[in-house]
């Protein structure tokens, strides 16, 4: 198989373990084992007796009923567990398409979501955000696009790397639209439960129906990256069965350890939430502040859910900007070019705890240069 490099992870492979700040991570602050297991007062125990053989190859039953209480019409048989989200993306395309397969897919995007197809030598149309329109995505144009070998219809909300939240009635046209037409909805919802305001929050994709394919992960929201667990949700009995079978070519089943903290953080996946909110309340605050006092410099569109959002720099060339950043001051921004965006945006992320002492340093970085 011959696929591109991986920009973004390529980006932070140069810089992500050897700078001050991270001012542009995707993922919620973290914890440490010791905090996870501080919230059953048997955990340790239980963590400690854990057995260290392979688990269940489709995700241990305990975890996959804890990701259902995620849902309203998805049961344990109905969920795929991976070693992340990645793992899913991977084996999704893999499982459903095949070269000369048309694919539709939101962009600007995390790569994978665009790059695995191609790699498969699939037929891959770019369904653009539009800036103007707060990275919104018309339903309208989706009719447009669909050729009759559709297969598959990419959509990521809470977006990487906007921060755009889609309309209720957009993402039910969205799914209608792929229903008619015999397409499979995958739907990328690893930000989901950090939507600022709850009555914003979207139904999941893999509710509506079996046409549909639901992207989950401890990564984001939950703030748990390094317990690499994420999973599909989906009342499609073919896509599960594809992947489960694709996935015994790649980790077999889950990190024993991984999956029991995993179940222990759903568990009390509410407090967990809560904590990921008020870090970015916060954060947000910090940043409107920023923002405000250099609108000669940045176009800032606040976002509606998640960690990230996608601002425009005004005051020069955006790589060489984070490139003479990341070196004079130690802290990492994340230019456009790694999505392929010809707009001179940069990510950055606010789901940190240090992200103030970050802006700080950003800020005097501003008034030396
Ligand atoms: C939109 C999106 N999908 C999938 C992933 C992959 O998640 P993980 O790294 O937990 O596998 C990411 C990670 O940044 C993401 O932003």
């Amino acid at each position: 198989m011959k696929i591109s490099p991986f920009k973004i992870e390529r980006y932070f492979a140069r810089y992500e373990f050897n700078v001050d700040y991270v001012l542009c991570g995707s993922d919620c602050e973290s914890v440490t084992i010791a905090q996870l297991l501080s919230l059953e007062p048997d955990a340790a125990d239980r963590f400690h007796q854990l057995w260290l053989g392979y688990t269940e190859s489709q995700g241990g039953h305990a975890l996959r009923q804890e990701i259902c209480k995620i849902y309203r019409n998805i049961t344990t048989e109905k969920v795929l567990v991976h070693t992340g989200a990645e793992e899913a993306i991977f084996l999704f395309m893999h499982a459903m398409l095949a070269s000369g397969d048309h694919v539709i897919v939101h962009w600007p995007c995390y790569q994978s979501l665009m790059e695995v197809a191609r790699s498969i030598g699939c037929d891959v149309t770019l369904w653009k955000a539009d800036e103007e329109k707060g990275w919104a995505l018309d339903p309208d144009d989706l009719q447009q696009m669909i050729k009759p070998h559709t297969r598959v219809i990419v959509v990521n909300t809470p977006h990487n790397p906007t921060g755009y939240l889609m309309h209720p009635d957009a993402f039910q046209k969205i799914s209608r639209i792929a229903s008619d037409n015999g397409i499979l909805l995958f739907s990328d919802e690893v930000y989901r439960e950090s939507e600022y305001r709850i009555e914003d929050r979207l139904p999941a994709a893999c509710d509506f129906g079996a046409h549909t394919v639901s992207l989950g992960v401890m990564s984001k929201t939950y703030g748990l990256p390094g317990l690499r667990i994420g999973w599909i949700a989906t009342q499609n009995e073919d896509v599960h069965k594809r992947m489960a079978v694709l996935k015994d070519y790649t980790t077999i089943c889950n990190s024993a350890p991984s999956e029991f903290l995993a179940e222990l953080a759903l568990r009390h996946r509410e407090a967990l939430v809560e904590r990921t909110q008020q870090i970015i309340r916060a954060n947000l605050n910090v940043l409107d502040g920023f923002f405000d006092r250099h609108a000669d410099r940045f176009a800032w569109q606040r976002p509606e859910a998640g960690t990230i959002g996608f601002p425009k720099f005004l005051g020069g060339d955006v790589e060489d900007f984070c490139d003479a950043l990341v070196k004079a001051a130690g802290v990492l921004l994340l230019p456009g070019i790694v999505y392929d965006d010809p707009g001179n945006h940069f990510r950055i992320g606010f789901g940190r705890k240090n992200m103030p002492g970050a802006v700080g340093r950003l800020e005097g970085f501003l008034q030396n240069a």
